[in-house]
């Protein structure tokens, strides 16, 4: 790599396609309209389990306008999916209500929406389970948790420490189903040519869509080009392929249009994913002067009858704190529900609510500072696994915000201070997200005229990541910006991993730069005259990653709180948000300040808002739009700051950097919940802090 001092990382470069979107310009998936187009509107299941017997597609296409009307019944075969998910009218079995039965094509989207609202469908309609409990018969204990973490783990005897304890904590968190909600809904559009099929897709990773529907359609991937260059948030529920866009597919194969298909609000509450409820137990044993002995974290968590969908909540517990007698496990069920996926740092969400709580409850018990417990519980290494740390500045990140927040002094008797009508009270949790890189693709092109383009198949879902890749090959070329072009968002450019799992400046930004040397390398080789035509060189990261020294490798940080909650009402307002992470170098502030905020306030969203309401008669979310589920917007949020530490970590990639899109939301509820106790006495274990669970 090269060891000048960067010039553009870490410096404050505005977003490269900020004048496209503010102008309008730049195109999302639903926006494109190729000739011929169609419309395309799904028919959603309205029994929560059963078989379809009939559809009547003779009435249907007596609507005006409609072309096809396809279902089970008449639907073209697709080759087995590794989801089944994505078998999309191959079985004429209904897993869940809402579950895609049928798709109406027609020459408008008024004339697809009135003809889909209009389909009859047969059922034979099956008694449903729609609810998690800890004594459900049919849990079981997955064969791994995602992305492959092992089920349970266990070290010393957790059991025999929790019994000799001095302090013990045992207690039971749940927090509710959460529902993803991108700003820009999924949207597809489909259209087959003679080479294949071209799909416009609201997707956090082109690669992955084109080898996953190239191989349901029996081809191979070079026949299926997936282009996505400007996407409106994800935050998990784009990381993969949905339903909907294979339906989109065969529509347009069915009718020979192209096909355009946008999910609507409140279809997404049952066929883009969501976040699994959780049912948490767990057990702190310690000695009198808070030192862990004994940390035991219990998960129960729900999928659907046709996909395993195995959430790691328990993981982050495995890395936090030093105790030398642990256990975290985790059970599932299969129920009649929608599959739930991806939500904003699955598993390290919910599970660091459930730990972070239990911490909160431990230093009061022991009468010691909550941030003090914590660096008393510092570990030296990654307690379970052994390995060092690359890095870990959890305790800089406490003291530091501490410092900032005004901790010190503070009185820790709960529901005691009263400013007019609220009683107000402080809290802190500690937050971590692990650091991922995976194998992408890269290009790197000199022009004569000394013009550079850089090539990946990378997505930017809003976060900044088109304008860090810029920085990041500017730097290596030693080029200014300006004349560097980074392509992004299309399957047709070297294949990249998906922008998920906070890994996409680590993964791409890899690749960018050793595309960059090598093309550096090649111009020197010929006297750095670029010829007629350019040079162009490419990179892939598989070996390196393969091949990089083990090590513990997560971002840290520390969420600080405070909240004032009416004493006649239960109303909770966050009056301040501070967060401090340490995550490597900072590429971009401005564009990491907006993900930490961003993060920040979906945590307080999660803490006072999100509730995803099952309906057990029907056997489905209740909710199917903003007006009944809440999430906070910016008159909720009135002081948020998020700040980091310097971290100088050799161990990661050529960047210094840890991922910055998920650690935000990371603790936020838990330090919200542990200020509702300091300042109410009432300590809230289930997720969201309504009104009635203050009041009641
Ligand atoms: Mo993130 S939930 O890995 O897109």
């Amino acid at each position: 790599m090269t060891t000048t001092t960067p010039a553009y990382v870490g410096s404050e470069l505005n977003r490269v396609e900020g004048l496209d979107k503010v102008t309008g310009r730049a195109r999302y998936a639903f926006e494109y309209s190729p000739q011929d187009l169609a419309y395309a509107v799904p028919v959603q299941a309205t029994v929560a389990r059963g078989e379809i017997l009939a559809v009547d597609v003779d009435a249907v296409l007596k609507h005006p306008g409609v072309i096809a009307a396809v279902w089970y019944g008449n639907a073209p075969r697709l080759a087995p999916a590794d989801n089944a998910e994505l078998s999309v009218l191959q079985s004429s079995r209904v897993a869940y209500r809402g579950q895609y039965v049928a798709v109406v094509v027609a020459e408008t989207l008024q004339d697809a929406r009135e003809a889909a609202e209009s389909v009859r469908v047969e059922y034979a309609a099956e008694p449903h389970d729609v609810g998690l409990r800890t004594d459900h018969p049919g849990l079981y204990r997955p064969d791994h948790v995602n992305p492959n973490f092992p089920t349970d783990t266990e070290q010393g005897e957790p059991d025999a420490a929790l019994a000799a304890a001095q302090i013990v904590v045992d207690a039971t968190y749940t927090t509710p189903a959460e529902h993803n909600n991108p700003m820009e809904p999924h949207a597809t559009v489909a259209a087959w040519d003679d080479d294949g099929l071209t799909l416009y897709d609201s997707t956090q990773g082109a690669s992955l869509v084109r080898d996953t529907v190239a191989s349901l359609f029996g081809m191979p991937p070079g026949n299926v080009r997936v282009v996505s260059p400007h996407v409106g948030g994800g935050f998990g529920s784009k990381g993969a392929p949905h339903p909907h866009v294979v339906l989109a597919a065969l529509a347009a194969k069915q009718t020979g249009r192209p096909v355009k298909l946008a999910v609507t609000r409140q279809q997404m509450f049952a066929v883009t994913g969501y976040r699994t409820p959780t049912i948490q137990r767990v057990r702190l044993g310690a000695d009198a002067d808070g030192r862990l002995t004994a940390i035991v974290h219990e998960a129960f968590e729900q999928s659907s009858t046709i996909r395993e969908f195995a959430e790691q909540t328990t993981v982050p517990t495995r890395m936090m704190y030093a105790a030398p007698a642990r256990r975290t496990t985790h059970r599932l069920v299969r129920l009649d529900v929608p599959t739930p996926t991806w939500m904003r740092a699955p598993g390290e969400t919910p599970g660091m609510f459930a730990l972070e709580s239990a911490l909160d409850e431990l230093a009061i018990a022991c009468g010691l500072d909550p941030i003090e417990l914590r660096v008393r519980n510092e570990p030296d290494v990654e307690p379970e696994s052994g390995l060092p740390f690359s890095s870990r500045n959890l305790i800089a990140c406490l003291r530091e915000g501490a410092r900032r927040f005004g901790w010190a002094g503070r009185d820790p008797a709960p529901g005691i201070r009263r400013e007019g009508r609220m009683l107000v009270g402080t809290g802190v949790a500690s937050s971590t997200y692990p650091v991922y890189r995976s194998p992408s693709r890269a290009s790197a092109r000199a022009e004569p005229d000394g013009r550079f383009t850089v090539r990946i198949a990378a997505t930017d879902i809003g976060t900044g990541a088109r304008t860090v890749l810029t920085q990041i090959a500017a730097d290596t070329l030693r080029a200014p910006a300006e004349r560097v072009r980074v392509e992004i968002g299309d399957s047709t450019l070297p294949t990249a991993s998906l922008a998920g799992g906070s890994m996409g400046t680590a993964s791409w930004g890899t690749a960018v730069v050793r595309a960059c040397e090598a093309l550096l390398d090649d111009l020197d080789r010929r006297g750095a005259e670029v010829p007629d035509g350019g040079v162009e060189a490419s990179a892939d990261t598989s070996e390196e990653i393969r091949t990089q020294q083990r090590f513990a490798r997560h971002a840290f940080g520390a969420q600080f709180a405070e909240v004032g909650v009416d004493v006649d009402t239960g109303e909770t307002r966050v009056l301040r948000l501070l967060g401090v992470f340490a995550a490597g170098r900072i590429v971009n502030p401005k564009t990491a300040r907006s993900q930490f905020i961003g993060g920040m306030t979906m945590g307080l969203s999660m803490a006072l808002l999100e509730e995803s309401v099952m309906d057990r008669e029907f056997g489905d979310y209740l909710n199917h739009d903003f007006a009944q589920y809440h999430v906070a917007s910016c008159a909720d949020v009135p002081a948020i700051e998020a700040l980091w530490v310097e971290e100088d970590d050799p161990h990661l990639n050529p960047m210094g950097s840890k991922g910055i899109g998920e650690i935000g939301i990371v603790g936020t509820a838990a330090a919200i919940a542990n200020a509702v106790h300091h300042a109410t006495g009432v300590r809230i274990r289930d997720l969201p802090i309504r009104l009635d669970r203050l009041v009641g």
